[in-house]
């Protein structure tokens, strides 16, 4: 039996990727190995976002041509987001010739065939579209990294062109796939025992099958699956989300009470240079709609600082917004020039040092409010569905509530017990990042 591992960097829809690449790889008899070290083929699924995301993989791949040096046998791919960048494609080709396959995030389906293809002909191979207009994936079955939960595709790629972004490079134009299949798929994972699913997308809000429906219309067909109990998704984009869609929070009794809805700079002038398509009022008065609608839901957004011209003016803003929406938890950015971008080509970079220190205020800030509001969990009860050991603590479950709150917790009831339940935890401590519990 030949083994496979695979590499994944970067964001669900590459972890996404990776289920369908290994589903791929056990339908043609390979194994999964834990390592890469006896592996006889790996898979470097790669994230293109931010700069530092680059220098890693290619220190990685280096870190390959020994290995084929001392083993002609041995295969080297590389798929996702870099190769979908052409001088990305152009320095693998000069610089790293021990890389056997490059596939793009648009042709996961060719796999097998550029497996076989490199292994008769002794070529490398490549293969890589910009924009592909059907969908590659679907007819895979993607081997799951998780038994409870799962990972649902409901819309790939993205028109929004964000000026500081390459996703839209990457990954090609908005395409919805039908109401009707992904109820298919997640029916099936429900009678799977899958309890939890997370619809994912660049942007959920824009999804619209040929049939005309709608997310709204999506997350109602989902909330009537039975088996399913819990619905999340991500990601939203302030200029699409919906009054309709909201609605559904309290409509639809499985949605989670969370949401993760991207803030990007808390300044008009940087949103309007980024090409958001909203301002912060227009923010704000999604956040009221959404707390009007479920007064707990949890809130988590991104934010990027030290964008081309950011003055401390607009940082304070940015400063202004986290203290007034009062996040559960954000992913905190420095802006990284992408090849390609527009924003790559805006005067007025913020120095270094700049950016580092905005960073560390704004994320001391934000760690902050996170620790105040987890503390609010202590003393009452929480539904926590649990996914395991915690990593860190080998005598500890770890789960999560419906509003996405990590919790770490004892109980005298065993793995095999409760993996893939929910179960009731009371909260005895707060973390920023976590909570602390015990069943009862
Ligand atoms: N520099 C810094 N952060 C970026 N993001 C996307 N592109 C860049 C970039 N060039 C951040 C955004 C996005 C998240 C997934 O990554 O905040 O929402
Ligand atoms: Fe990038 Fe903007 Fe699309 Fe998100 S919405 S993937 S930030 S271009």
């Amino acid at each position: 039996m030949k083994k496979y591992h695979i590499i994944t960097y970067g964001c669900q829809m590459n972890e996404h990727d990776s289920e369908n690449i290994a589903g791929l790889l056990e339908a043609n008899d390979y194994v999964c190995s834990e390592s890469s070290d006896d592996a006889d083929i790996v898979v470097m699924n790669t994230c293109s976002v931010r700069e530092n995301a680059d220098k890693r993989f290619f220190g990685v791949l280096g870190q390959f041509k020994k290995r084929k040096q001392n083993n002609r046998d041995f295969i080297l791919c590389v798929c996702g987001c870099m190769p979908q960048q052409p001088h990305i494609v152009e320095k693998i080709k000069k610089q790293f010739s021990w890389v056997d396959i490059v596939f793009g995030t648009q042709n996961i389906g060719m796999f097998p065939d550029l497996i076989k293809k490199r292994l008769e002909t002794g070529e490398k191979q490549f293969a890589i579209v910009s924009n592909n207009p059907e969908i590659d994936e679907i007819t895979i079955k993607p081997k799951r990294l998780y038994k409870h939960k799962a990972l649902v595709n409901i819309i790939y790629g993205c028109n929004n062109f964000c000026t500081y972004c390459v996703v839209p490079y990457t990954r090609g134009r908005e395409k919805s796939r039908s109401l009707e299949n992904i109820v298919s798929e997640i029916t099936c994972l429900a009678e799977n025992g899958v309890l939890e699913v997370m619809l994912l997308g660049q942007n959920v809000d824009s999804y619209k099958d040929l049939a005309g429906y709608d997310f709204a219309d999506l997350l109602q067909e989902v909330n009537k699956i039975s088996g399913i109990k819990r619905i999340r998704f991500m990601t939203s984009h302030p200029k699409d989300i919906s009054d309709k869609m909201i609605d559904c929070f309290a409509s639809c009794n499985k949605l989670c009470k969370t949401i993760h809805l991207p803030i990007q700079s808390g300044s008009d002038t940087i949103l309007k240079r980024m090409n958001r398509h909203y301002d912060v009022e227009k923010y704000l008065n999604i956040i009221d709609k959404l707390r009007k609608t479920v007064p707990d839901i949890t809130i988590s957004t991104d934010i990027i600082v030290g964008f081309p011209g950011e003055t401390e003016e607009d940082f304070q803003k940015t400063l202004d917004i986290v203290k007034k929406v009062r996040y559960d938890s954000a992913f905190t950015f420095i802006y990284s020039p992408r090849t390609g971008t527009p924003a790559s080509k805006f005067e007025n970079m913020i120095s270094e040092q700049t950016a580092h220190e905005r960073f560390n205020r704004l994320v001391s800030l934000i760690n902050k409010i996170s620790l105040e509001k987890n503390q609010r969990y202590i003393d009452k009860e929480y539904g926590v569905m649990v996914e395991g050991i915690s990593k860190n603590d080998k005598n500890r479950y770890t789960g999560r509530t419906d509003d996405f709150k990590l919790v770490n917790f004892t109980s005298d009831l065993s793995l095999d017990e409760i993996e893939g339940t929910i179960v009731p935890v009371l909260i005895t401590g707060a973390k920023t990042f976590s909570l602390e519990g015990r069943t009862l």
